[in-house]
């Protein structure tokens, strides 16, 4: 089964919708950190990168009065619960296997803890590696969320990522197979 890639979830009118109404910038930007941050942790870098591009798709907008309300987003916000519904669909619907398509569903479940009420989330490391991604972007009153890139950017970022992706998971069975044998 070939790889599904950042290029095609990028194509994909869900991504289209809904990544792009929290900010493909920061998506992108935070794919980039789980990347690096993948080698650090030692997670598999296809699993973390999805994660992380996907993590915000659950965003939905909260406006009054034509401006955010930040105290309407804090009591009613579930985007993390709604995004991993909508990140697990749109990859199963692309052809990702349903075991990683589970495994980035739970990193985007648990990026954040904002929606919990109190308490704290214990991460494996796939998931502190997202979470971490996402706070490498995060800057001050969410004004991470209105970055803009271009639709050609973004699509010759992440297709440096699905390079870089491809080189590491070869790289990885190269060595897990001469460790074999
Ligand atoms: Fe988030
Ligand atoms: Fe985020």
């Amino acid at each position: 089964m070939s790889r599904v890639t950042m290029q095609d979830i990028l194509n994909h009118e869900i991504t289209q919708k809904f990544v792009k109404r929290s900010g493909l910038a920061h998506a992108v930007a935070t794919a980039e950190y789980a990347l690096k941050l993948s080698k650090v942790h030692r997670v598999n870098p296809d699993l973390a990168v999805k994660a992380a591009f996907l993590h915000d798709i659950g965003h939905y907008t909260w406006y009054r009065n034509g401006k955010w309300d930040y105290s309407l987003y804090k009591e009613n916000d579930i985007h993390a619960i709604k995004g991993a519904e909508r990140a697990h669909k749109l990859l199963i619907r692309l052809g990702e296997h349903p075991v990683n398509a589970k495994k980035i569903a739970l990193a985007v479940l648990l990026h954040t803890d904002s929606y919990l009420p109190e308490g704290e989330l214990h991460l494996d490391p796939l998931q502190n590696v997202v979470a971490l991604a996402d706070k490498c972007d995060e800057e001050p009153g969410g004004s991470h969320h209105y970055k803009q890139i271009s639709d050609y950017d973004a699509f010759q970022r992440l297709g440096e990522l699905d390079e870089q992706i491809e080189k590491a998971l070869e790289t990885d069975e190269n060595a897990q197979s001469a460790s074999v044998s």
